[in-house]
């Protein structure tokens, strides 16, 4: 089989190593920035399978990808996930990958963790944006917050690394945030405060939930003091060392920042539409393309031509008017 063992950098000389996969656009969650009440889900046909899953996966391997990140939807509410991952984790086995990692919402994660670790799996981002029970029922329609507490229990007995990711919400979270942080870093977990971003109609006006990070980082540096320093992930996140706790803090600021210098990433949703950026319409249609030929010319050929037109960064706006600025849900693209 061809193996083209090319890199894939883009026109503004930025190299892609970081793949990104919705692997479903399900989720036993609607949290309220997410989804509405009554989302709708694909047909499974549309969905990629299994085999193409781990084919797409592979050749972005083979092109330099070096960490890939399974999202959703929830990741672990499709049923072959583990089989996914048992199946990937023969490119960390080679060396050609650094990490699967995965973003979940925790609730199924007792029942997972272990053999996700097994599997090789080394850290996992868990989505928790409040301890209070009922609030948490409130956010996410109606979820049960022991559950995750369980799930991150779990995770930890299994030996993998947490970091939570909070959505900063206004009039709903932003007086838990300390709280959170402390929770996080008393449990040796890492915590990344969220601003929420426009993406599909969700019931509710954005400009409601949304909360800058800025408000919030100087709120929280009145009764904590914060060390920002350099780690980065070449990704949108910029950290600080929080004195108090001992553990980092990262804030994640597409609103109020823009952070595409450096992006090292692209994104496959679902149904295997490749988006080389999270802000922008234009994809290209791999499942087109892997369901087209046996052989893996043409899903290299779309790659090769999408990253080439990577753009060089997103503009969110919030105070545009009309319809979301981006019609597809994070469910579907990955969060
Ligand atoms: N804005 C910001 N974060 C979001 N997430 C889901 N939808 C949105 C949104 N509209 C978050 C989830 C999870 C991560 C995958 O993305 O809470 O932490
Ligand atoms: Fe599910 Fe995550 Fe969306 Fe909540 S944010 S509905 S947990 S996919």
């Amino acid at each position: 089989m061809s193996c083209p063992a090319r890199a894939l950098i883009d026109g503004h000389a930025r190299r892609v190593t970081y793949l990104r996969v919705s692997v479903t656009d399900r989720c036993d969650l609607r949290c309220v920035y997410c989804m509405s009440e009554a989302m709708s889900f694909l047909p499974k046909r549309d969905l990629l399978t299994l085999e193409e899953l781990d084919r797409l996966c592979s050749a972005f391997v083979d092109r330099g990808v070096r960490k890939i990140r399974l999202t959703g939807g929830e990741p672990l509410v499709r049923r072959d996930v583990r089989a996914l991952i048992g199946g990937l984790s023969r490119h960390l086995a080679s060396g050609r990958l650094d990490e699967i990692t995965l973003t979940t919402n925790g609730t199924l994660l007792s029942r997972h963790a272990q053999a996700l670790a097994d599997h090789g799996v080394r850290r996992v981002n868990v989505s928790l944006d409040t301890l209070d029970p009922d609030r948490y029922r409130a956010i996410t329609r109606w979820g049960a917050l022991d559950q995750v507490l369980d799930g991150l229990a779990a995770a930890r007995a299994a030996g993998l690394a947490v970091k939570l990711n909070a959505v900063a919400l206004a009039g709903v979270n932003e007086d838990e945030i300390e709280r959170l942080v402390r929770f996080a870093h008393g449990e040796g977990m890492d915590i990344t405060l969220i601003e929420v971003m426009p993406l599909g109609d969700v019931g509710v006006a954005r400009e409601d939930q949304f909360l800058s990070l800025e408000t919030v980082r100087a709120r929280l540096a009145e009764r904590l003091t914060l060390t920002p320093i350099a780690d980065r992930t070449g990704g949108p996140a910029r950290y600080v060392r929080v004195a108090e706790t001992g553990g980092r803090l990262g804030f994640i600021t597409p609103m109020s920042h823009n952070f595409c210098e450096s992006c090292n990433r692209v994104r496959v949703t679902c149904t295997g539409m490749l988006y080389t950026c999270l802000g922008h319409e234009e994809g290209r249609d791999l499942r087109r393309a892997l369901r087209g030929s046996e052989g893996d010319g043409l899903l290299h050929a779309a790659i090769d031509d999408a990253v080439a037109n990577k753009p060089k960064g997103h503009d969110f706006d919030l105070s545009r008017a009309g319809p979301p600025m981006l019609a597809r849900h994070m469910s579907v693209t990955g969060g």
